[in-house]
């Protein structure tokens, strides 16, 4: 028996677009039947995209296709929410990258959702973090009681160096580009909102981002609304890899993932003992989320089943980041509108 697949159009072939893209043609589930980019003939030279009938600079394009089932973007931030909006509009699933809104505009952000529930779409936000195996161990453990209910939670999120400028410019900045990752890892894992945010910030490694009005080294700490505390430790630049961590912390015990490294070979002499250094990046480090965020987003279409990372998840970050760009601005803990 074959296997239904679901139409899909690609829209947006960047750095990360194009990992997305490369999985997507791997998966039995799908057939990519349209891409757009504005880019699209140079990216024609760096990817496969031979037999897809629909190559096209706009995405307006796909909306009118009535073959195409769900819309996967990879845009820049900036156009996120103008993205899911057109998209509801033509009635089509859809998977957008983090985060919902590059500016942060609640009011803005909310009437988009609306018209996502009008328009009876699944709507799913890239939160790949939730996907990850080791994170998401911890989760289903948390939720088990085996750790009781979580007092302390942390997240420790380090670049292995400073990204382009040019991305950093429209990336709306550390908070609302990396910090509404781990204020997302956060909730996840405690099962609580946050209720309040208190965020000290430094340039200690790039004196450049102050041309951007940003930061490359970050500390949060977070209040949830049921009591619990929760630390996030945040670097542009980390000299020995990738460094993503988790712990959760609860009257039972604690659960904790470390990095992830392509060998756990360990290496003992007279002076030293080695171990093989973090993998290196986001695009293999979270290789086998990326892969599982997509996978499930398209069984929920096929089956009808719920999303596990909404449109109000991505939402309640960006209240967070909102409220951690005032704390930012004022140096007080700031509580969170939602
Ligand atoms: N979840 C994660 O771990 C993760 C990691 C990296 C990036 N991201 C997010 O992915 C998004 C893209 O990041 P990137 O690093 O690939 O950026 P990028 O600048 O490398 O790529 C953006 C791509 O979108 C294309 N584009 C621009 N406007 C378009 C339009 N109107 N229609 C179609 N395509 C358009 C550009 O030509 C480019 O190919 C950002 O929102 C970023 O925050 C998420």
């Amino acid at each position: 028996m074959t296997e239904k697949k679901l139409k899909i159009a690609v829209v947006g072939l960047g750095t990360n677009g194009s990992m997305h893209f490369k999985q997507l043609q791997h998966m039995d589930s799908v057939e990519i039947i349209a891409v757009a980019d504005p880019l699209i003939e140079s990216r024609k030279e760096t990817l496969n995209l031979s037999g897809i009938p629909l190559l096209t600079k706009d995405y307006h394009d796909i909306l009118v296709n009535d073959e195409v089932a769900a819309i996967f973007f990879f845009t820049p931030s900036s156009q996120h929410l103008q993205n899911i909006a057109d998209a509801a509009k033509a009635h089509k699933n859809i998977f957008c990258e983090k985060p919902l809104s590059k500016d942060g505009s609640i009011a803005e952000c909310k009437a988009t959702l609306e018209k996502v529930k009008e328009a009876g779409i699944k709507l799913q936000i890239g939160f790949n973090r939730r996907f990850d195996p080791q994170f998401k161990q911890i989760h289903e453990r948390v939720k088990n009681g085996e750790i009781g209910t979580p007092q302390i939670v942390k997240v420790v999120a380090r670049d292995p160096f400073v990204i382009p400028y040019d991305f950093i410019k429209n990336s709306g900045g550390l908070i609302q580009d990396f910090t509404a990752h781990d204020f997302d890892m956060l909730r996840y894992q405690a099962g609580s909102d946050i209720d309040e945010v208190f965020i000290e910030s430094s340039i200690l490694i790039d004196p450049k981002l102050a041309e951007f009005d940003d930061v490359d080294t970050l500390t949060a700490s977070v209040k949830f609304k049921n009591g619990a505390l929760g630390l996030i430790d945040e670097s542009r630049k980390a000299v020995y890899g990738y460094d993503q961590r988790v712990e959760v912390f609860g009257p039972k015990g604690m659960l904790k993932a470390e990095n992830v490294s392509k060998s756990t070979v360990e290496y003992y002499n007279e002076q030293n003992v080695a171990l093989k250094k973090p993998l290196d990046y986001y695009l293999n480090r979270f290789e086998e989320a990326y892969l599982e965020e997509k996978s499930l987003f398209i069984k929920s279409v096929l089956e009808d089943l719920p999303v596990i990372c909404t449109g109000e998840d991505a939402l309640k970050a960006m209240c967070c980041s909102n409220a951690a760009l005032e704390s930012q601005k004022i140096g007080r803990p700031v509580k969170i509108q939602y």
